[in-house]
Order: C-alpha cells, then sequence, then structure tokens
C-alpha cells in the first residue's frame, strides 16, 4: 500500500485552465506586492479552484479551537479546503486529524460530538479515534483482520497553537509555529491570565465577496478613519505623533500584523464599537503598552485575530466560492473569543457579550456595503491594478504572501 503520508495529491496540469495560466504567467513577469493584483484573481471561478487546490491545500489551515476536543472521544468536523476531515481527542489524550473519507467506497463520515468509535453511515466500517479500522460487517473474519492490519483513515497533519488547532493537507508542510514567530511577543501576558476560547458560532451564509477582499478590508489600517467614524476613532491609524506601526513581513511569514493606539487605556469593544468604556474588563497580566493598543493579525487564508486589552477575538474564515466567504466571529455570528476565565464567570457576563456583539456589528455594518463594492468593483472593465499608500503596507505584505504562494502552486503545475 502506498504511504500516503509521503505522497502529495497528483499535478493538476490538465485542469488548469487557460485563464489561470494567464494569470499566472502575468504574475510570474510583471507581478509586484506594491500593486494591485490582475481582477480576475478575485472573480474568477477557475482561478478560484486553483486557490483551492494548490494554495488552500497546501497552508495552515484553522479549524477550530482546542475547548472544542477538551475530553477523549470529542469529535469535530471541518472542511479545509473543501476536504471533509474529523479532529478527535484520543482515549491517551492525543489530538488527531484524519481524512473523513471512508477506507470502503468513500463515504463521508461525520462526527457526533462525544463518541467511542467513528462509524461509516453507509455499511458500519467502524475506525477508532486514531483512524485505524476496527470492524467491516460481513466482510470476512480473515479479511478484516488483515485489513485491520492496514487500513485507516488518512492521517492529516495538525498542529496547534496557542490552543488554536490547525491541519495542513500537504504531508509534506512545514512546521506552522516558525511561520507565526513574528506574532509572539503580541501574546506576552495574555495566557497568564488562564485564557479560555469561546469557539465562534459557525456562520451557516456565505458573504458574497472574494476571500480576498474579506481579509483586506480586516487587514487596511487606511480605512477605518473613513468608513468607521463613530466606531473607530477610539483606535485611529493615523495620530499627531504616529498612529499604526507595521511589522516586518519575510520570505515564510504567515502573519500580517497592525498595531494601533487607542486614545485612552483600558478601552475595548461596547455597544458602540471601540471606546473607553468596554463590556469586558481590562486583563490584567498584560504590559502597559499593551493595555493601550490593538493588535490586527491576519493568518492567511483561514483566520484572524485582534489583541485588546480586554480580550482576543479571532475570526474563522472558510471560502467555499469565487464570491462565497464563510467568517465566523463575534462580527459575523457570535463568539470567538479568548477571555479571561474571570471575565467569563462574571455573573452578567451574558448580557456584556451581547453589548460587544452590538458594537461589533455596529463596525460590520459599515465594511458590508464597501466589500459588496470593491467585490463588484473588480468585474468592471475599468478596473485598476491600483497603488498602495503608507497607511496599506499590510496590504502590499499580504500581496506578497499570495505571490510567493502563487508562485510555489505555479512550480507544482
Ligand atoms: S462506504 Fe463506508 S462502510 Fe461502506
Ligand atoms: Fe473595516
Amino acid at each position: 500500500m502506498t504511504n500516503l503520508q509521503q505522497t502529495r495529491p497528483a499535478k493538476a496540469n490538465d485542469e488548469t485552465s487557460a485563464i489561470v495560466r494567464g494569470i499566472l504567467d502575468k504574475l510570474s513577469s510583471a507581478a509586484s506586492p506594491k500593486r494591485m493584483l490582475p481582477a480576475k484573481c478575485y472573480t474568477s471561478a477557475e482561478f478560484f479552484e486553483f486557490e483551492r487546490g494548490q494554495v488552500f491545500s497546501y497552508a495552515w489551515i484553522c479549524v477550530g479551537r482546542i475547548e472544542q476536543v477538551a475530553n477523549p472521544g470529542d469529535c469535530i468536523s471541518a472542511r479545509p479546503a473543501g476536504e471533509p476531515i474529523l479532529v478527535t481527542r484520543t482515549p491517551a489524550g492525543e489530538v488527531r486529524a484524519m481524512a473523513a473519507i471512508c477506507r470502503h467506497r468513500g463515504q463521508v463520515l461525520s462526527c457526533a460530538g462525544n463518541q467511542r468509535t467513528l462509524r461509516c453511515p453507509l455499511h458500519y466500517w467502524t475506525y477508532d479515534l486514531e483512524g485505524r479500522l476496527i470492524g467491516a460487517p460481513h466482510m470476512g473474519r480473515d479479511d478484516v483482520g488483515e485489513m485491520r492490519k492496514t487500513e485507516r483513515l488518512t492521517p492529516i497533519k495538525l498542529e496547534i497553537w496557542h490552543g488554536f488547532i490547525f491541519v495542513n493537507l500537504d504531508p509534506l508542510a512545514e512546521p506552522l509555529a516558525p511561520s507565526l514567530a513574528k506574532v509572539e511577543p503580541f501574546w506576552s501576558g495574555y495566557e497568564d491570565a488562564d485564557l479560555v476560547g469561546i469557539p465562534p458560532k459557525l456562520a451557516d451564509k456565505p458573504l458574497p465577496w472574494n476571500w480576498k477582499v474579506h481579509v483586506e478590508n480586516f487587514t487596511d489600517a487606511y480605512h477605518p478613519e473613513f468608513v468607521h467614524r463613530g466606531t473607530h476613532d477610539f483606535a485611529p491609524s493615523v495620530t499627531a505623533d504616529g498612529g499604526v506601526v507595521f511589522t516586518e513581513m519575510n520570505p515564510g511569514d504567515n502573519a500580517i500584523v497592525r498595531t494601533v493606539p487607542m486614545l485612552k487605556p483600558d478601552g475595548g469593544m461596547n455597544r458602540d464599537g471601540w471606546g473607553e468604556d468596554p463590556a469586558f474588563p481590562p486583563i490584567q497580566t498584560i504590559s502597559g503598552a499593551q493595555r493601550q493598543r490593538l493588535t490586527f493579525v491576519l493568518i492567511p487564508p483561514s483566520m484572524t485575530l485582534v489583541f485588546a486589552p480586554n480580550a482576543i477575538a479571532f475570526t474563522l474564515l472558510s471560502a467555499t466560492g469565487v464570491e462565497a466567504t464563510f467568517a465566523s466571529s463575534d462580527r459575523q455570528t457570535a463568539g470567538g473569543w479568548l477571555l479571561p476565565r474571570s471575565t467569563i464567570e462574571l455573573a452578567d457576563f451574558a448580557e456584556r457579550a451581547a453589548h460587544v456583539m452590538e458594537g461589533g456589528a455596529k463596525i460590520w455594518a459599515q465594511d458590508v456595503p464597501e466589500n459588496t463594492g470593491m467585490q463588484f468593483g473588480k468585474k468592471s472593465r475599468f478596473a485598476p491594478e491600483g497603488i498602495y499608500g503608507p497607511l496599506e503596507t499590510t496590504l502590499v505584505q499580504f500581496n506578497a504572501w499570495l505571490i510567493e504562494a502563487y508562485a510555489r502552486a505555479a512550480q507544482r503545475l
């Protein structure tokens, strides 16, 4: 039997359309991260399929939080890059990821909360929580005995980063943590506050724009002053003595980071957006500098984080089509927080959380028309390959990430 752990998927030459090849040729000869990518990167269904097969399938993708598989037998289903997978906690306490594709005839398996075994719904082949075949009804005792020695749900690479579960469909993927090293300083002190993760309620409707439009909106320091009047003024990108601070972006980095000051310490999200009277109390274990700033972290292609003085808020992203992006967080659905246990145990926590949701919804309502307009503008015959200004350093960095990923992908085609 082939050792699937060491084999990459077959090359995809035949499936690569002329559109994709045209875009890749253009990127290889003329691409500069300082200019916008061709609009077709955001509007072509073929280009999206290329991204899914050749970028997402080789990227580390966050599929949830460690709290979701706290106990042996806990299991979550996810679809990174469109592939059904399961993440389990084994009886030995390990967290494992595996393809949710039955070894018999390929039915998709799903989880039902806590379970002792994984069972295919079609003919009841069963697997243990590591994915090894246990039983196969009516297949013959001897044959099943043999199959048990070799058959298992294909293991998927998994890495846990600060309690976030990341998977990578590429069995030869480099480790995740070194590519996120630049984020480490921003974690300082937070985890001393007994942080607990509250996973977001998962979105059940896609947003009608490309995933790159979504994350560009998140990472853009230029627009808040104009789009988020009244909700973001407390955390400005431009101040008399500085404003937004960017981090360096080196090849191999998988995080794009910006930090903005807050006008006063210990602010956070309240019913009206960012403000000085936040719904959640400040975290006592972080530094004075951390208590007066917001840090926005984009980990493409699957998640964003905001380090605030009182919480870390995160969004899980999943693109299922060129104009279909699922986003799950306090802006779009609910939850997506890391909070001190002392905050979660407050008697009026539910009310405070509702206030955060209300403020987040106000900010999000301002972003929605901008994302809709950006996606629509990509289809215009007059769409520019525009330039970026100094406040858009993170967009240049995201472009660099994309161009690097597309170049690696092009080599595999
Ligand atoms: S396809 Fe799963 S048991 Fe037959
Ligand atoms: Fe925004």
